[in-house]
């Protein structure tokens, strides 16, 4: 893909339904009794890859694009599956399944692509063991063959890594144990599995522990009962098109229907405190998660910002999609822009801080790289030939750079963008001013 340098972004985006939210309605659809109609589902190929595997594991499920109906067979009512289940590229859906077909009573086998097949398992393998399930692997990489056991026993984990999906397998391995199953986090990761189970009926007791730390409950008693969603658009996704507008002076976007879960909207707080003009219009709430719209204007000389911006420490899980498109708006900072405590970038769909140092050195932004961040100083951009390393947010950060950089950038793999956002180049071209 070819990006030549733009002036403006103008006019309305809606993006896709948000990944994390679509993965969840799927699967908890699954879990219920009854059926649930989803709207806005997410179109990236992540969120087929759940569709799939639940298939393989006997749901019914209509409909495709936007819209499905999914009968639910309750939490423990999946069927053993003939095949092994691909995951592709998604580890959403290899993390979060595990802690489902951990409480069932049977075999499975979850594979992936080659990146997810080299990302780490262990984080979820070690809890679901606790519980009472056994994990074949090779070095706790996929492919991970299951033996479920129901009723799991109960546990309370404390979260080694700060990880919305290890919670998420553990509360869902927990509503098929017997008793009550906790998880403890010490810094807020995005709470969509708690939110959602609550939308579909299962209390989910959440109490302060220690100085920062939160526990979060489930029984195993709970029945998730079917009831209809509609996706909220992907904050993950509006991301680079705010960041685009931030950058581009004459710029002037309304990205309408976006989940604002403040887990999830750090990337919204650092425009604002940067002085961006980025307003929030309409909050409201769709199936119990908050959602706006977004009117981001490019008004802001972010030039004149001439003290280094840090980013580390407790707000790095709300922005950890958004860490790569962060790092090109850095390039725009007059005082440029430092990102900490961000090590698990290494281990995401590729080694985001290793992908994001090269790809900015090449199109001559002056970058120190840390093994749990980087710096990028104020760069003026020129264009260069930059690689995605077939990972979905490196395409799409780097095609915002190229509309920043002097000349041509061409992106290689830029297809990758698919497992988020198929389409994007195309809505890119249609707000682009030039
Ligand atoms: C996700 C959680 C995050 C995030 C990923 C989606 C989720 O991963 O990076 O894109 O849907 O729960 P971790 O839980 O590994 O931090």
């Amino acid at each position: 893909m070819k990006i030549q340098t733009a002036r403006a972004v103008k006019g309305e985006i809606a993006p896709p339904g948000d990944k994390s939210i679509s993965h969840r309605a799927a699967m908890f659809a699954a879990m219920a009794e009854g059926t649930t109609r989803i709207e806005n589902f997410a179109t990236s190929a992540d969120c087929a890859s759940t569709v799939s595997c639940l298939r393989v594991l006997g749901i019914e499920i209509e409909g495709s694009g936007l819209a499905f109906q999914v009968s639910g067979l309750g939490k423990s009512g999946f069927k053993s599956p003939k095949t092994a289940l691909d995951c592709g590229n998604s580890g959403t859906t290899m993390r979060l399944m595990s802690g489902i077909l951990a409480g069932q009573d049977f075999e499975s086998i979850l594979t992936g692509d080659e990146s997810l097949r080299s990302r780490p398992m262990k984080r979820v393998i070690d809890p679901l063991e606790k519980m009472g399930a056994r994990f074949s692997h090779q070095e706790f990489r996929a492919p991970l063959t299951i033996a479920g056991v129901n009723p799991l026993k109960p546990i309370e984990y404390d979260l080694p890594v700060a990880s919305a999906q290890i919670k998420s397998a553990v509360l869902l391995a927990g509503l098929n144990a017997d008793g009550t199953t906790s998880v403890i986090e010490h810094a807020q990761t995005r709470d969509h599995t708690e939110r959602m189970l609550e939308w579909f009926g299962v209390e989910t007791n959440k109490v302060p522990t220690g100085d920062v730390g939160t526990k979060i409950s489930v029984s195993g008693d709970s029945v998730l009962k079917a009831r209809d969603i509609t996706v909220p658009g992907d904050i993950s996704s509006a991301a680079f098109f705010a960041v685009a507008a931030v950058c581009l002076h004459e710029s002037n976007l309304m990205l309408q229907n976006i989940g604002l879960n403040t887990s999830r909207a750090g990337v919204v707080d650092i425009l604002q405190d940067l002085g961006a003009d980025v307003e929030i219009i309409d909050r409201r709430e769709m199936c119990n998660e908050p959602v706006g719209d977004l009117r981001v204007r490019g008004r802001r000389d972010l030039g004149e910002i001439s003290e280094l911006t840090v980013l580390k420490g407790a707000v790095i899980p709300n922005i950890i999609d958004e860490i790569p498109i962060l790092a090109v708006l850095g390039t725009q900072l007059g005082g440029g822009l430092e990102i900490r405590d961000a090590a698990e970038l290494r281990v995401k769909e590729s080694d985001r801080i290793a992908a994001v140092v090269k790809n900015l050195k090449m199109m001559g932004a002056e970058v120190e790289e840390f093994p749990d961040g980087l710096r990028v100083n104020s760069s003026q951009l020129r264009g260069a030939v930059v690689d995605s390393y077939g990972d979905h947010r490196i395409a799409m950060a780097f095609a915002v750079a190229g509309l920043l950089a002097s000349g041509e950038t061409e992106i290689i793999g830029a297809d990758a963008v698919d497992v988020s956002f198929p389409g994007f180049f195309g809505v890119l071209e249609g707000a682009v001013v030039r």
